[in-house]
């Protein structure tokens, strides 16, 4: 029997995702001490393999077969936009992708004004203004802290995740317009779901059946 690999995103999701192979009886004991080092987690007796990677990377390793399975937030996936299968939403991580500014920014957004909109997700703003909203903005790409941005005026609105919406109500920002929910998902590498069909769809309907 060959193995199995996994690909979980690194961060917030991670525990969750550890937490629910557990549940499902694929443990495994290393991945959980928190000084390790090490990249990739064996069980043996079920030859199956866990790696944590960069959730904007986990798309990419299946994608290309190095994980037949991996666990990452519906943000990277319709941003990355792999050939893969999405195969359940495991409701967790839930939070909302949102266009979010001051309030003065409302009128500009309504106006279909030029403006500036900064973002860690410049495809998922290009396809939520130029395909969906037919409008046209400056995209600017940012890597964290997106919030600063209409702060200190280099845009006019953010597209961002929100979550319990605090980072925003603590810098005097507002949901402005809704892009769509986010949770986290299972996906699956295309030709795995054929050449590993049995192992991955147990894996996946015991899965099922502890959300
Ligand atoms: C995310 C997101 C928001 C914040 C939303 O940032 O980009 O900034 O969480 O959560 P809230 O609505 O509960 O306040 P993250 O902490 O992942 O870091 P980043 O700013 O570096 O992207």
């Amino acid at each position: 029997m060959r193995y199995l690999t996994i690909a979980l995103a690194k961060g917030r999701l991670a525990d969750h995702a550890v937490e629910l192979f557990e549940k499902i009886g694929i443990t495994c004991e290393e991945m959980k001490d928190k000084d390790t080092r090490k990249l990739i987690f064996t069980n043996e007796e079920l030859k199956i393999k866990f790696f944590l990677s960069k959730p904007s990377d986990v798309p990419t390793y299946v994608e290309y077969g190095a994980a037949d399975i991996g666990i990452v937030g519906k943000d990277t996936i319709l941003e990355e936009n792999r050939r893969l299968f999405e195969v359940l939403d495991l409701g967790i991580g839930k939070c909302k992708m949102c266009v979010c500014g001051p309030e003065s920014a409302a009128e500009k957004l309504n106006n279909h004004e030029l403006i500036r909109v900064a973002t860690k997700y410049p495809n998922i703003a290009k396809n939520y203004f130029f395909d969906k909203k037919r409008q046209t903005v400056e995209i600017i790409k940012l890597n964290g802290s997106v919030e600063l941005a209409p702060l200190v005026g280099l845009s006019e609105v953010i597209v961002d995740i929100v979550e319990t919406g605090s980072t925003l109500r603590e810098n005097g920002l507002k949901v402005l317009e809704e892009v769509c929910p986010l949770s986290a998902r299972v996906v699956v590498n295309q030709v795995s779901m054929k050449m590993e069909n049995e192992r991955i769809a147990r894996i996946i309907d015991n899965i099922r059946e502890v959300i």
